[in-house]
């Protein structure tokens, strides 16, 4: 396990569900500084806060607990394998707007050759130097380095500069994406495109979309980020394009959806069982 990396705003950190449903002077200032951005705008109010480090409210300084559990139990669920097992090959993860890469070095760990990638410059500035300090602290722990690569990127999301500056495939490029306040914390007009961008970049028929479920407490008229989602949001957005694996609740999680939060697990379905690709 790793140390973990001590947050820097512990005072505004949402660490409830009352942080976040209740009108807190921290949850006031996150709902105003996105209120009035237009969606095309939303990327850079996240980079305005990241290059002030002073507010990072969804920050939690460590790995997502239910993503450590699930890998824990790899050996159980053969898609989790971070290798072709025909050609030994390593398999390619990515974490859409990983913040400071906590869950990067978590999947690389796991043997992923693993790509983080940030609208926010400054975020991929911070994770590079939060990946190298606890690097640097395995290695003089004896602990065993990653097998993984990292790669952490700053890059949009929907384009596609950053996957070819990387050398990677655009169309299937990746075995695995891990998603944690990534769909959520982008406006729910986006969700669909968000969904077919993830199919886009799985591999199709075994690329595993990972997604843990949050806020599934908050109900969506509150605004957001992160906005609120159900389940059935998922199975809406993901069921044509990929097959559920896994559905259920994580023992343990950030605190904040201790109760609520669910993690499922999608497969790519083979290309004639797929809907057409929306955009
Ligand atoms: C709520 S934070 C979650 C960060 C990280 N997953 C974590 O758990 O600490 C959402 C992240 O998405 C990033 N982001 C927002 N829009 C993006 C986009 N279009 N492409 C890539 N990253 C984006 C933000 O900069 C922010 O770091």
């Amino acid at each position: 396990m790793l140390p973990a990396l001590a947050p820097t705003n512990t005072k505004d950190m949402f660490h409830t569900v009352e942080d976040i449903l209740q009108p807190t002077e921290a949850r006031e200032r996150f709902r105003k500084h996105f209120l009035a951005a237009p969606v095309e705008e939303e990327g850079q109010k996240w980079s305005e806060l990241w290059d002030n480090r002073d507010f990072l409210p969804w920050d939690k300084g460590v790995a997502s607990p239910a993503l450590v559990d699930l890998l824990a139990t790899k050996q159980d669920h053969e898609f989790f394998v971070a290798h072709d097992n025909q050609t030994g090959k390593k398999k390619r993860a990515l974490v859409p707007g990983c913040g400071r890469g906590y869950d990067v070095l978590l999947l690389a760990e796991h043997g992923y050759d693993t790509v983080g990638v940030d609208i926010s410059a400054t975020a991929i500035v911070d994770a590079k130097a939060w990946v190298d300090v606890q690097l640097d602290k395995m290695e003089a722990s004896g602990v065993a380095v990653p097998k993984g690569k990292i790669e952490l990127v700053a890059g949009d999301f929907f384009n596609n500069d950053w996957i070819e500056s990387l050398g990677i495939e655009v169309q299937g490029g990746f075995d695995i994406i891990y998603d944690y306040a990534f769909l959520v914390a982008l406006n729910p007009s986006l969700r669909t495109k968000v969904a077919a961008r993830m199919a886009q970049l799985l591999a199709p028929q075994t690329g595993l979309l990972v997604a843990l479920e949050y806020p599934l407490f908050r109900p969506s008229s509150t605004g957001g980020p992160p906005h609120g989602i159900k389940s059935e949001d998922y199975e809406q957005l993901f069921g044509k394009k990929f097959e559920k694996k896994m559905h259920y609740k994580p023992d343990r999680t950030h605190k904040v959806g201790e109760g609520s939060d669910m993690v499922s697990v999608w497969k790519r379905q083979p290309a004639k069982m797929q809907a057409p690709l929306e955009n």
